[in-house]
């Protein structure tokens, strides 16, 4: 009988304070309009100086412990999708482990960017459909607008700062649960959205360094054509893998990177609008956020429910992507 990782509970947290676009308009030379149509973005949360990665991560990961009846003490693995942690080391979700008091869980950061939930919900999956461990708590968090220059409008615009986490159990038997992934990457495109500073290559403060970029760069058209033909490349590849076709899926949670591009892929893939989640307005592109709060969110309003089969999708630096097909 197949083992199954099923999600059993979830959570969020968002910071408090909210960057419209009319705010935007004092920092760099842009309106609303422009951002309104090239992005589909109103306004995007943003953490304070004193904020963390690993403090939103908690709070997304306590919800989700509560929503899944789920003691801290007995979480046997945390895998947190980030790239953007407390320190370059330890592991945020070491913190996040000492955070909620998960005494007896192994912790580990996957750094696929934006698609970090993809890739930590595929590796959590494995490893309790092999039986090495019972459960897991899948973290997806990034504070990106840390590391924005908020000199460059052509990005500045794009990003926000979010967390979301899963409790994904396993069950011998029955429907529910992660049916099938793809992950897949192409380090060609590394170039293509970095941050240059602060690895072994560029260390802060070294000379080596001087000149090399503090914030994020990122070729925008490049990254958009990538991100239309990824997200329908990894959705076909679990479609496939599943034996499923398109109208199996009830509803579509891709990264909410820009509006533009979700309604390239989900014509594409031939999606109707009603089965299709959007809240990119509200938050811009949270990195490794995004996927689990579109799932917080389509569960808050009943556009998700226990059975349905849910098709998630990421894309991002690296290049990454990957897909999620799950029976919630
Ligand atoms: C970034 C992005 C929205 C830019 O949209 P675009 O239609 O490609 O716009 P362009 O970069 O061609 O810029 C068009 C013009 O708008 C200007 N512009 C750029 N940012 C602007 C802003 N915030 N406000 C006003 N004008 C802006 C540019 O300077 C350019 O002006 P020019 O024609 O005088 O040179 C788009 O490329 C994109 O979404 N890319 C993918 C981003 C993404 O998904 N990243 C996350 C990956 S995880």
């Amino acid at each position: 009988m197949a083992r199954r990782a099923v999600v059993h509970g979830i959570g969020h947290a968002v910071p408090a304070h909210v960057l419209s676009n009319a705010d935007l308009e004092k920092v760099v030379d842009t309106n609303d309009a422009w951002i309104m149509q090239r992005t589909g973005i109103r306004e995007r949360r943003i953490t304070t100086a004193e904020e963390t990665t690993s403090q939103l991560a908690t709070t997304a990961s306590l919800e989700a412990l509560a929503s899944a009846s789920l003691a801290p003490e007995d979480v046997e693995m945390i895998v947190c999708g980030t790239v953007t942690g407390d320190m370059l080391f330890p592991a945020t979700s070491c913190l996040v482990q000492s955070s909620i008091g998960a005494k007896r869980a192994g912790a580990f950061d996957v750094g696929a960017a934006c698609a970090g939930f993809i890739y930590s919900v595929a590796v959590a999956t494995a490893m309790i459909e092999t039986g090495q461990i019972s459960n897991a708590l899948v973290i997806g968090a990034d504070t990106l607008t840390k590391f924005v220059d908020w000199t460059d409008r052509a990005t500045c615009v794009l990003f926000g700062d979010g967390a979301g986490a899963v409790v994904l159990k396993g069950v011998e038997g029955g429907e529910r649960g992660v049916l099938k992934t793809a992950l897949l990457a192409d380090g060609g495109g590394a170039c293509h959205i970095d941050i240059e500073v602060g690895g072994s290559r560029y260390p802060a403060g070294a000379a080596v360094s001087e000149g090399h970029r503090r914030g994020i760069f990122m070729a925008g058209a490049e990254v958009y054509r990538f991100a239309v033909v990824a997200m329908g490349d990894a959705c076909c590849r679990v479609l496939a893998d599943a034996g499923m076709s398109i109208e199996d899926v009830d509803l579509f949670v891709p990264h909410q990177a820009n509006l533009r591009i979700i309604e390239s892929a989900a014509k594409r893939l031939k999606l109707p609008p009603e089965k299709v989640f959007v809240n990119v307005e509200k938050y811009g592109n949270t990195s490794g956020g995004s996927i689990p709060l579109g799932l917080y969110e389509a569960v808050e309003q009943g556009r998700l429910r226990e059975g349905q089969v849910v098709m998630t999708v990421g894309f991002g630096a690296g290049l990454v992507w990957g897909a999620n097909l799950i029976r919630w």
